[in-house]
């Protein structure tokens, strides 16, 4: 079957080390479910893999991809949730198990004809989602989920910023904000993602660092060193930050004072539950609200996909399609 493979990791040249080929379609094994892909999307965390942060040059080859809606061997339409974790080890909740990985970090991933997964991961897809928005749900959707409800515990009414609108997780977190009835401000680099994130519901949307008309009580945080200074700054004493990721740099410097003075709370977040996945799919439904995709291209051209996220070209999620949706 085809398969987009990492072989080797560079920091300067990361798809240098992206290849399309065909690699074995895997085989059944008791326990573990074999999905037929139809749609995946492209996350950062692939690109960390191919830049060779966080994934040991030791586990290469891997096939990429975190995010995969398609077919069940029973021809039932699935989500496959990404997490491979026993809720056990994590006191009930499979993110807190220190042996947890995401999907192409120990196991090939969804970047293939087909993939195979534990078969609880599966997670089946309703009727009113296409298999291209159910593709863009597993890793940022449901990070933004969590940012937002089960760390953060928004309510209606509060006051929220997401940093850099056009990401995946940003743009979700900004949709997600709004339909729970919060008021949402939003930065980009961008004028355009700017006006889109107007689009979504948000109140305003301002150039990165750029004062807010208020202070709020949440801030999102995926951009890391460029934008959290002003993450800190923008937040009402007592308020909290929570934190996911950090596109443009791991080591911010930290600002002890405006911490312990303004009684601000930082927060990790990382990877949902299956639950969380269950529960964002009932708020979809209820809600209304769809992913942003910014373009489907075909997995063949998914090279084009990375360099488009390397240029910050993108708004929301990148789909590739892998087949037609036909059982
Ligand atoms: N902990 C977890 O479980 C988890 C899950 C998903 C993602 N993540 C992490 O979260 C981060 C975002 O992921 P994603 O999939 O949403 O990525 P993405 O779609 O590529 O979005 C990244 C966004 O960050 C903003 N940005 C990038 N560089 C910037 C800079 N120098 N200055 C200001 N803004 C900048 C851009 O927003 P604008 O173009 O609008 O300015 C961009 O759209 C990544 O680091 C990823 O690894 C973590």
């Amino acid at each position: 079957m085809l398969a987009a493979t990492a072989i080797s990791q560079s920091a300067t040249d990361p798809l240098s080390g992206l290849v399309l080929r065909e690699v074995p379609k895997p085989k059944a094994k008791p326990g573990w479910a074999l999905v037929r892909v139809v749609a995946s999307s492209l996350n950062m965390h692939d690109l960390w893999t191919l830049r060779g942060v966080g994934h040991p040059a030791d586990r290469l080859p891997v096939v990429l991809g975190c995010d995969a809606a398609g077919y069940d061997e029973n021809g039932d339409a699935v989500i496959v949730h990404p997490v491979l974790a026993d809720a056990d080890a994590g006191r009930g909740d499979e993110t807190l198990d220190p042996n947890r990985a995401l999907l192409s970090e120990q196991h090939d991933g969804a970047f293939a004809e087909y993939l195979r997964v534990p078969a609880r991961n599966l997670v089946p897809k309703p009727d009113w989602l296409s298999f291209e928005e159910a593709a863009c749900l597993p890793v940022a959707w449901t990070t933004a989920y969590r940012m937002l409800f089960t760390q953060a515990g928004i309510t209606a009414g509060d006051r929220v910023l997401v940093q850099g609108a056009g990401g995946g997780v940003a743009s979700a977190a900004i949709k997600l904000a709004v339909a729970a009835g919060a008021v949402v401000y939003a930065t980009s680099r961008s004028e355009g993602k700017r006006a889109e994130a107007l689009t979504w519901g948000a109140r305003a949307a301002v150039a990165p660092r750029e004062r807010l008309p208020e202070r709020v009580d949440v801030v999102i945080e995926t951009v890391g060193e460029a934008t959290w200074s002003h993450s800190l700054k923008s937040l009402r004493p007592g308020g909290t930050v929570v934190v996911a990721g950090a596109t443009s740099g791991m080591s911010p410097s930290a600002d002890l004072a405006r911490v312990f003075y303004h009684q601000l709370r930082i927060l990790g977040s990382t990877g949902c539950t299956r639950s969380e996945l269950v529960a964002m799919l009932r708020m979809l439904e209820a809600t209304g609200v769809r992913p942003v995709i910014d373009r489907t291209l075909p997995l063949t051209d998914i090279h084009k996909g990375f360099q488009l996220m390397i240029d910050g070209a993108l708004t929301g999620k990148l789909v590739l399609n892998h087949m037609k949706e036909t059982p």
